[in-house]
């Protein structure tokens, strides 16, 4: 290929003007020009986490693929490195599609698809592998693909290979994968070294009676991953992205939902399984992944959405950003998810004013943009708590009763869905975590039992947090932090 495409991805960030705009997180990963998607290839190395995603340089214009590549020790002060993967291979020229880390032997190893498709619509799937001794250097494995094709009775629509170490030694993979019938896997290889792959078979649910059969018409980034629970023990939880379930109960409102399975994985099987949930009920949220190497799970999440790419951030020359991360862990038979944020970082924001029945403005608040609130909620049948983060006219409100939370973004400059309305985990006492970041919001319910994404464009000039509240009896205390 005669491009050079790590100089364009170079010239394309030389040229950016995303920071400026200021909607750019200062706490989230967002790419430092043009479009993210999926996080790729999460890894905890040397003190630093590392984190790649799926990244086009020169979105709206062309159509390219890169593994984009950024590093915290904090998890919210993300630094920008050259592109780790670039698509400059005849196996993955039409995009270094989503994959996952591993360290072994003192190397970092990445496992990723390479699309390949053709002038009559077809496309070509292979899995490949890239090393790297100091997360600087990034080489393609001189043998790729190492899994040049689908196996029989899959379609091309097998990709995002995540790649684990099994307690005998050998290396796992698990792969995103359509049946020819058209529904949706996931699918398991087995190899000594890394290098030589051979198939397992589909992951099994022989205790699901079929649920996990005919679930959409193709699993995305599933990953299998080890998750705590309050005594510690260890289970295995499926986390996969079904595009096209849609199992006619509360949630699975966005054009694709995300998902997890808890159970046990023996073998090829997933035993012992209950049923199946969303893993984020928010607007803008998919294809998460696990860090590698880290003692506890710790999840990245891509806040956006297939096609949902008209966003007001564009005018900036960039699209979508991460969730933060957040540390998982198994309550009660449910995964909850807890957000890293480094109050030390953070400011306490002193007078929060005590809700009454018209919105008060919290002072303190006023010009914050990138901050944090939690408080305890225990509202009886006909009590509110209401939020309102923005000015008069560009807001969005989050709104509590007893059994439900409201959140309605139709007011802000991006109302796309306008509107959800969420059933609480339980009722009685709840803690509520609120983290904003400028055009990003995460709700998290319970402590992380209910947890909520999605893009929230306001009026950067008016920034401005409001309370209003019905409630009779006093509330929790409303503690905030500011981070700007
Ligand atoms: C999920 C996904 C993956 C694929 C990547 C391409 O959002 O479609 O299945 O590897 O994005 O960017």
């Amino acid at each position: 290929m005669s491009e050079d495409l790590k100089a364009t991805a170079r010239a394309a960030i030389a040229d950016s003007v995303a920071a400026t705009d200021p909607d750019y997180p200062k706490l989230h990963l967002a790419p430092p020009v043009g479009r993210l998607n999926d996080p790729n290839g999460l890894v905890f190395w040397q003190g630093e986490f590392h984190a790649c995603y799926q990244f086009n340089p020169c979105f709206p214009e062309r159509k390219l693929t890169y593994w984009g590549h950024a590093s915290s020790s904090d998890l919210t002060n993300w630094k920008h490195h050259e592109p780790a993967i670039v698509p400059d291979s005849e196996y993955d020229r039409d995009g270094a599609y989503s994959g996952s880390a591993i360290v072994t032997d003192g190397q970092a190893w990445f496992a990723y698809t390479g699309n390949v498709r053709f002038p009559d619509g077809g496309r070509a799937t292979h899995q490949c592998l890239v090393s790297s001794p100091d997360l600087r250097t990034f080489t393609k494995f001189q043998n790729n693909p190492v899994i040049p094709a689908p196996p029989a009775g899959y379609t091309q629509h097998v990709r995002d290979p995540q790649v684990w170490r099994d307690s005998d030694g050998s290396f796992r993979m698990c792969l995103g994968a359509q049946r020819e019938n058209l529904t949706g896997t996931a699918l398991l290889y087995r190899s000594p070294d890394l290098l030589q792959w051979h198939f397992e078979g589909e992951l099994q649910f022989p205790d699901a009676q079929g649920t996990f059969d005919d679930l959409g018409y193709m699993w995305e980034c599933p990953s299998l991953v080890k998750v705590p629970d309050q005594s510690g023990a260890l289970h295995d939880v499926l986390i996969f992205s079904p595009q096209g379930a849609e199992p006619g109960r509360e949630g699975f409102e966005n054009i694709f939902p995300t998902c997890y399975v808890i159970g046990q994985l023996v073998g090829t099987s997933l035993t012992n399984t209950g049923d199946y949930y969303e893993l984020d009920r928010g607007f803008e949220f998919y294809a998460p992944q696990v860090f590698a190497n880290t003692p506890e799970p710790m999840m990245l999440a891509w806040a956006g959405n297939a096609s949902e790419d008209n966003q007001p951030s564009l005018d900036f020359g960039w699209v979508h950003a991460m969730s933060l991360a957040r540390e998982l862990q198994i309550r009660d038979g449910r995964l909850v998810q807890r957000p890293k944020l480094d109050l030390a970082q953070a400011a306490a924001v002193p007078n929060p004013p005590t809700p009454g029945s018209h919105w008060q403005a919290w002072h303190a608040m006023t010009g914050a943009r990138s901050w944090q609130l939690r408080t305890e909620l225990d509202l009886s049948s006909d009590e509110t708590w209401e939020l309102r983060i923005g000015s008069a006219m560009v807001f969005v409100e989050i709104s509590f009763s007893a059994t439900q939370m409201v959140v309605d973004r139709s007011a802000t400059r991006y109302p796309k869905d306008n509107r959800r309305t969420v059933t609480l985990p339980h009722q009685g006492a709840i803690p509520i975590e609120i983290i904003h970041d400028r055009s990003i919001t995460e709700i998290f319910v319970g402590d992380g039992e209910l947890s909520f994404t999605m893009r929230t464009y306001l009026d950067p000039s008016e920034a401005a947090v409001w309370l209003r509240s019905n409630q009779r009896s006093a509330s929790g205390a409303v503690v905030g932090r500011r981070f700007d």
